[in-house]
């Protein structure tokens, strides 16, 4: 079922205490709503943080899972120990690992694969750079994206797989999509979906926008039609600024 979603991706950030201290200071404050709120913390915080998570009804992910099952891949963490620490999602192909760890398509899929195997709801990322926007290429750009993984799948397997447009170029750089670009982008996926994966999957999979989105923006980007909600950086790190972004549903 399509859901608003709120997920914070703290990326590499804070020390145990600090992520404690985040993670109380947004239970203590999160609003009682039917939106659905994610955490992805680093993978050595997610057991400790599940228990204060949890509790204010947010769910944990990781921020990423190797494409192996298990054995000998020195310091690999697998899709099942992830799930055995009780986070219930699974970042992939989030632009920073294709750009600095040169994750392809086929280890896309077989994490995705991994993530299935072990209930663990993939986070499917994907999104274009700078130069190819400016050349025109967005469209092709993510079409490729998308199919290229996702053409592996059955609407099936995906059917609780959550899908997040981040434009390379408004990550980490305080320049967000404008709500036309990004209701442009989302419609353009909506009815990629549609073409690839039938009617019923495009209606009910969650959409979301990522990239500088914060607690003064997101309300206009989560009112247009097809964004259905946000994958959140730096504003995730500080509690007033993810809560208020939680506040900015239309009800
Ligand atoms: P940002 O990051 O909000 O800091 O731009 C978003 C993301 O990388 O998921």
């Amino acid at each position: 079922m399509r859901k608003k979603i709120t997920a914070g991706n703290w990326k590499m950030n804070n020390d145990l205490a600090a992520a404690k201290n985040l993670a109380s200071e947004i239970s203590s404050n999160v609003p009682n709503d039917s939106i659905l709120k994610i955490v992805f913390p680093p993978f050595p915080f997610l057991s400790s943080l599940k228990e204060i998570l949890n509790e204010a009804g947010i769910r944990t992910g990781a921020q990423n899972c190797s494409e192996y099952e298990k054995g000998a891949y020195t310091g690999e963490v697998s899709a099942a120990m992830i799930s055995s620490c009780g986070a219930e999602f699974c970042l992939i192909g989030h632009s920073e690992r294709r750009q600095y760890f040169n994750e392809t398509n086929t280890q896309l899929v077989k994490k995705i694969e991994r993530c299935l195997e072990n209930n663990l709801i993939p986070v499917f990322c994907f999104g274009e750079k700078l130069e190819e926007r400016k050349s025109g290429k967005h469209f092709n750009v993510v079409e490729e994206q998308v199919c290229s993984v996702l053409e592996k799948f059955s609407p099936g397997d995906l059917k609780n797989t959550i899908l997040a447009y981040e434009p390379v170029w408004a990550i980490g750089t305080g320049e967000t999509a404008t709500t036309a670009q990004a209701q442009e982008m989302h419609a353009f996926i909506r009815t990629l979906l549609r073409k690839t994966k039938g009617e019923k999957f495009a209606t009910e999979t969650s959409l979301l926008y990522g990239g500088s989105c914060n607690a003064n923006n997101a309300a206009e980007l989560f009112a247009c039609a097809d964004v259905d909600g946000g994958l959140i950086g730096g504003a995730a790190l500080k509690a007033d600024d993810f809560i208020k972004i939680m506040k900015s549903f239309r009800s």
